[in-house]
């Protein structure tokens, strides 16, 4: 008995399968109700006392290792079934997400080289600003309201330190450190103490441009910003000047573009005026240029200042500001085709 059991010993482990009906088979064979070990165990019953140990251990070897046999024929027909059926490897591959720009970086980079082409430099000046570089050089009064703890943030240890407000803080920088001739843009993050709101958010974007040297003039300045709102809005785009006022700027005035939406005709977004206001601008107030240590009676400058939200808005039909701050891929997703 010893031997036929050695035998399908040989036999189980000689056994390969290519499928788990093979296997099945075999275990049917084997430990089946009437397989070959049950078989087997009947057939015990008649072996001589004096050799039931051996042929025991035996038989049990026996059990054990078909046992094993299945185990293992069922792991590597498992391995092999992942490689080689569920995958298909000619498949091409998950696509990366790819990122997209930001609708503020994307017209902020567009603004950079629109002004670029005209041989401005780009400057920066930190958030984090005082005083003097914010408001005093810029021939704030004292009392002018931007001051106020109501429209600007103030460091609570020393109000001398604030955020600015502006970016025409980096205009004061560039005039103390620079000689004239200076041509720069300055894009950067501002901050005001507002409620945030479909049209205000405590942080936006501005882009400041200062142009100094000796005989500049007021023509100068609008035939610069035409150039700007035609590259940014298209060639067939019309502007206009209003007079206003700035506390840096001498005369000042706000520029007006043609309604993009309506064409001019008048829409809800430009209020049935048929102009949108893009940017306040002016000649450099003299008491800021002599603020700076730039001579007044030498030279002459002009300065403007635009909101990037509010480009990108007019540019894009976006009316609520907070898209730009929450981040919501549906939102993002739309600027793709844009770089
Ligand atoms: N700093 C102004 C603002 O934040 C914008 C501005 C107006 C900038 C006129 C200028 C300028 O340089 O000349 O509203």
């Amino acid at each position: 008995m010893i031997e036929k059991i050695n035998n399908y010993l040989e036999e189980a482990k000689e056994f390969v399968a290519t499928s788990l009906d093979e296997i099945e088979t075999f275990r049917i064979q084997f430990m089946g109700k009437k397989g070959i070990i049950n078989d087997l165990f009947s057939e015990f019953k008649n072996v001589p006392r004096e050799n039931k140990k051996d042929v025991g251990q035996k038989l049990n070897e026996l059990k054990v290792s078909i046992q094993e046999k299945i185990n293992s024929l069922k792991e590597n027909l498992g391995d092999k079934s992942e490689d080689n059926s569920d995958i298909d490897m000619s498949l091409p591959g998950d696509p990366l997400k790819q990122g997209t720009r930001h609708p503020i970086s994307i017209v902020r980079n567009e603004i950079i080289d629109i002004f670029k082409r005209l041989g401005f430099t780009i400057s920066e000046g930190p958030e984090i600003e005082d005083d003097w570089h914010v408001f005093s050089a810029l021939n704030f009064p004292e009392e002018h309201p931007a001051r106020d703890m109501q429209d600007t943030f103030f460091i609570e240890k020393n109000p001398d330190i604030l955020l600015r407000t502006h970016t025409s803080s980096v205009q004061v920088r560039i005039m103390e450190n620079t000689h004239p001739p200076i041509r720069t843009i300055s894009p950067g993050r501002v901050f005001r103490n507002e409620a945030i709101s479909a049209r205000a958010h405590c942080i936006f974007h501005q882009v400041e441009g200062l142009y100094i040297d000796e005989n500049v003039s007021f023509a100068d300045l609008k035939q610069t910003l035409l150039y700007f709102a035609k590259e940014m809005f298209g060639e067939k785009t019309e502007i206009r000047l209003r007079p206003s006022y700035f506390p840096f700027t001498e005369p000042s005035a706000e520029m007006d573009v043609a309604c993009n939406i309506c064409g001019g005709k008048g829409c809800n977004v430009c209020k049935y005026t048929g102009w949108l206001e893009i940017l306040g601008c002016g000649m450099v107030d003299p008491n800021v240029l002599d603020s700076c240590g730039i001579d007044s009676k030498k030279y002459t400058g002009f300065a403007f200042g635009m909101g990037i939200e509010r480009i990108t808005m007019l540019k894009y039909g976006i009316k609520d500001l907070r898209l730009y701050f929450e981040n919501d891929v549906r939102f993002l997703d739309q600027f793709k085709s844009v770089l």
